[in-house]
C-alpha cells in the first residue's frame, strides 16, 4: 500500500525523502514521487516504477534542493500505474501539493462538483480531487482549510501537505490510514511506518483518527478537527536499527525466517513464568475467561490462517467453539455475537482495512475484542479492548514468516491459559505442553540450519505449473498457509486442500508428474493421510511429505519426506511451515522474481 515520508528540518529534504521512501518498499508500490520546497517554489518529479527510477531522474535528490518535503511510494487502486497518476498531486497553480495514502470514497461526487467549479484534472486518482479542494477553500489559514475539506471527504487517508505560501511548515493529518510523526534533532518527520524514520528520529508520536500535525523546523503542533491545539506524549523506539535492515542476508524474507527462533522465544518466555501462563494483556479475570462461551477469530491473509490452526487448538485444549473469519467476510455478514463472546483480531500490521473494520463492528455490538498483533501503538493495538503483542519485530518481506510464527504461539498461550482456568486439561498435561513449547525455538533453528535440503529439492520444481498442498485437521491448517507462501512469492498455482475432500474435484487435476506436498504431523490422523497419498501416488503425483521423526512408514508412498522433530500435536504448525516456507523461498528465487516484492502484493493493505 501507499507510503508517505516527509521531513522539515535543517537537511537537504530530497536524499532523506527518498531513504524514508526506502525503508517502506515493502509495502508494495508502482510508481514513486517527491516535491520539495526551496523557498521560492515546490519542484516536483515523479515517476512510474521503482525508487531507483526516482533516484536516477532526481540525481539521488541533488535535483530538487530545499529542506522541506513529501514523498510517496504509490499502490495504484484509482487508476494504473503511470507517470501522472503517480503522487504527489498539485493543485493548479503549483501553490499546494498532496500526497495521500487511503481511498477518497466520495470522490467521484466531489470529482463532478469541481469540474463544475472549471477544476481540470490531470490524472485519474481520487487524490486529486484532496488537492483541488484544499484549493478551493484556502483562505490562507492551513488548518482551517484542511479541516474544512476533512469535514467533506469520505474514505480512509493519511495525508502529508505542502502550501506554497507557508514555506516553514508542511501538515499531515489521517483517518484509518497509518501515519506517525517523528521529533529528530535535526528536523521534524512524518511516514507511515516508523522504518522509515528510524535513522534520524526513535521519538515517536501516533497519529489518532482525524488529528491534524503542523510540523515546523522547530517544533510539533497537533489538532483535533475543530483546531483545537492537543497535547500529546511522544513514544521511545527501542528497535534495534539493524531490524529495519537485511543484516547481510540476501532478503528480508530470508533474514526474517532466521529470526523465528528469538521472535518465537521473545514472544513466549515472558508469558510463561514458573508452572503459570501469565498473560497480564489480557485483562481477563478467571471468572470471566472461563464465562466465554464462544470464540470468533477474525484476520485476512496468513493471520487468518492463524486462526485456521487457533481453531484446532482451543477447541482442542479449551473445549470452547470457535469460528474463524476472513475479516472481509465478518465485517459485513452480520455475525450472531452474544455478550458472553469474545473476539480474538489477529494481525501482524495493526492497520488492515478489513480487520481494523471488523474490529469496530465488534466493538460497537458491545463484545469483548483482544488484538493479536505485531506492530506496537497500530490502529487495532490502540482500539481493541486488550491488546497482546506478538514480539517479532519490525517484518520487512511481504510474505510474512516470523510475525506468523509469532501469532500461532500467541494462540497456544491463549488457549492453554483457557484450558488450565477452565479445567480441561490436567496439570499433568499442562506442565507436559509449556514444556514442549520451551522447545520450540530450538527445533525452529534445527529445521533452518537444514535448509540447504530444501533448496535441493526446490531447485527441481522451479518450472512447475500446479502444485497441490494436502493434510488434515491442523495440517490442512498448515497446508493452507504453505500453499499460500509458494504461491504469493514464486507465482506457480497452488491450492490446500483437506486431504479427506481430494476425492471430490481436485484428484482429477492429479498427473503425471504433479507435485504434491502431504503435511502429516497428527498421529490419529496418519494412517487416514497415508491413503490419500497412495491416491494421489497412483494418478502419478510425486509426494513430498513432511511428518514427524519416527513417522517411517509414510516412506513406503512418499518420494522425499521432510522429518520434523517432536512436539505435541497441537503444536506441529510451528515447525511443519519451515521447511514450507523455506520452499516457497527458494522456488521464488530460483525463478529469479523479487522475493520481498512480490508484484501486485502490498505487505499493509490500508484500503478495503
Ligand atoms: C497482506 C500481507 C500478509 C498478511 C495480510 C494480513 O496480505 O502480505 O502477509 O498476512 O496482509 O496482514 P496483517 O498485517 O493484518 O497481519
Amino acid at each position: 500500500m501507499c507510503g508517505i515520508v516527509g521531513y522539515i528540518g535543517n537537511r537537504e529534504a530530497a536524499p532523506i525523502l527518498l531513504d524514508g521512501l526506502s525503508k517502506l518498499e515493502y509495502r508494495g508500490y508502482d510508481s514513486a514521487g517527491i516535491a520539495v520546497y526551496n523557498g521560492e517554489q515546490i519542484q516536483m518529479e515523479k515517476t512510474m516504477g521503482r525508487l531507483k527510477v526516482l533516484e536516477e531522474l532526481t540525481q539521488d535528490g541533488a535535483t530538487l534542493p530545499g529542506t522541506a518535503g513529501i514523498g510517496h511510494t504509490r499502490w495504484a487502486t484509482h487508476g494504473s500505474p503511470s507517470d501522472l497518476n503517480a503522487h504527489p498531486h498539485f493543485n493548479k497553480d503549483h501553490s499546494i501539493v498532496v500526497v495521500h495514502n487511503g481511498i477518497i470514497e466520495n470522490y467521484i461526487k466531489l470529482k463532478k462538483k469541481l469540474q463544475a467549479k472549471g477544476y481540470e484534472f490531470l490524472s485519474e486518482t481520487d487524490t486529486e480531487v484532496i488537492v483541488h479542494m484544499l484549493d478551493r477553500y484556502y483562505n490562507g489559514d492551513p488548518l482551517d482549510t484542511i479541516t474544512k475539506v476533512m469535514h467533506r471527504m469520505e474514505g480512509s487517508y493519511a495525508l502529508g501537505i505542502m502550501f506554497r505560501d507557508h514555506p516553514n511548515e508542511i501538515y499531515a493529518v489521517r483517518k484509518d490510514s497509518p501515519l506517525i510523526v517523528g521529533a529528530g534533532k535535526e528536523g521534524n518527520l512524518i511516514a507511515s511506518d516508523v522504518p522509515a524514520i528510524l535513522r534520524y528520529t526513535r521519538d515517536v508520536y501516533f497519529i489518532e483518527n482525524e488529528e491534524i500535525v503542523k510540523l515546523t523546523r522547530e517544533g510539533l503542533h497537533f489538532y483535533n478537527i475543530d483546531e483545537e491545539e492537543l497535547e500529546k506524549e511522544s513514544t521511545h523506539i527501542d528497535w534495534d536499527i539493524n531490524a529495519a535492515e537485511k543484516g547481510g542476508y540476501e532478503h528480508f524474507m530470508l533474514k526474517e525466517m532466521h529470526e523465528q527462533p528469538k521472535a518465537v522465544r521473545d514472544t513466549l518466555t515472558p508469558r510463561l513464568k514458573g508452572d503459570e501462563i501469565v498473560i497480564e494483556e489480557l485483562g481477563m479475570t478467571d471468572e470471566e475467561i472461563r464465562s466465554v462461551r464462544k470464540i470468533f477469530i477474525v484476520a485476512c491473509g496468513s493471520a487468518y490462517h492463524t486462526g485456521v490452526t487457533a481453531k484446532y487448538v482451543f477447541e482442542g485444549l479449551a473445549r470452547i467453539p470457535v469460528e474463524v473469519d476472513l475479516a472481509s467476510e465478518f465485517r459485513y455478514r452480520n455475525p450472531i455475537l452474544e455478550s458472553d463472546s469474545l473476539v480474538i483480531i489477529v494481525s501482524q500490521s495493526g492497520e488492515t482495512a478489513d480487520t481494523l473494520a471488523a474490529l469496530r463492528e465488534a466493538k460497537a455490538k458491545g463484545i469483548r475484542t483482544l488484538g493479536i498483533v505485531n506492530v506496537v501503538g497500530s490502529s487495532i493495538a490502540r482500539e481493541a479492548d486488550n491488546v497482546m503483542y506478538t514480539w517479532a519485530g519490525p517484518e520487512i518481506a511481504v510474505a510474512t514468516t516470523k510475525a506468523y510464527s509469532t501469532q500461532l504461539i500467541a494462540h497456544y498461550l491463549l488457549a492453554l491459559k483457557f484450558a488450565r482456568v477452565r479445567g480441561t486439561i490436567s496439570e499433568t498435561e499442562f506442565t507436559a505442553m509449556t514444556e514442549d513449547l520451551r522447545q520450540l525455538p530450538e527445533q525452529i533453528s534445527l529445521l533452518l540450519s537444514h535448509k540447504e535440503n530444501v533448496q535441493r529439492f526446490a531447485n527441481r520444481y522451479l518450472a512447475a505449473e500446479h502444485i497441490f498442498f494436502i493434510g488434515r485437521g491442523i495440517d490442512y491448517a498448515i497446508s493452507m498457509e504453505g500453499s499460500l507462501k509458494l504461491k504469493e512469492i514464486s507465482y506457480i498455482h497452488s491450492e490446500a486442500y483437506a486431504a479427506g475432500e481430494l476425492k471430490h474435484g481436485t484428484i482429477s487435476l492429479i498427473e503425471d508428474g504433479r507435485l504434491v506436498v502431504a503435511v502429516l504431523t497428527q498421529p490419529e490422523l496418519y494412517k487416514k493421510t497415508i491413503s490419500n497419498i497412495q491416491e494421489v501416488k497412483t494418478r502419478g503425483a510425486f509426494v513430498m511429505a513432511v511428518t514427524t521423526v519416527g513417522n517411517t512408514e509414510v516412506e513406503k508412498v512418499a518420494d522425499y519426506v521432510i522429518y520434523l522433530p517432536e512436539t505435541n500435536p497441537y503444536f506441529t504448525n510451528s515447525l511443519a511451515i519451515i521447511p514450507l516456507q523455506l520452499f516457497g523461498y527458494y522456488v521464488s528465487i530460483g525463478r529469479g522474481l523479487d522475493v520481498d516484492k512480490p508484484r501486485n502484493l502490498a505487505k499493509s493493505v490500508t484500503v478495503e
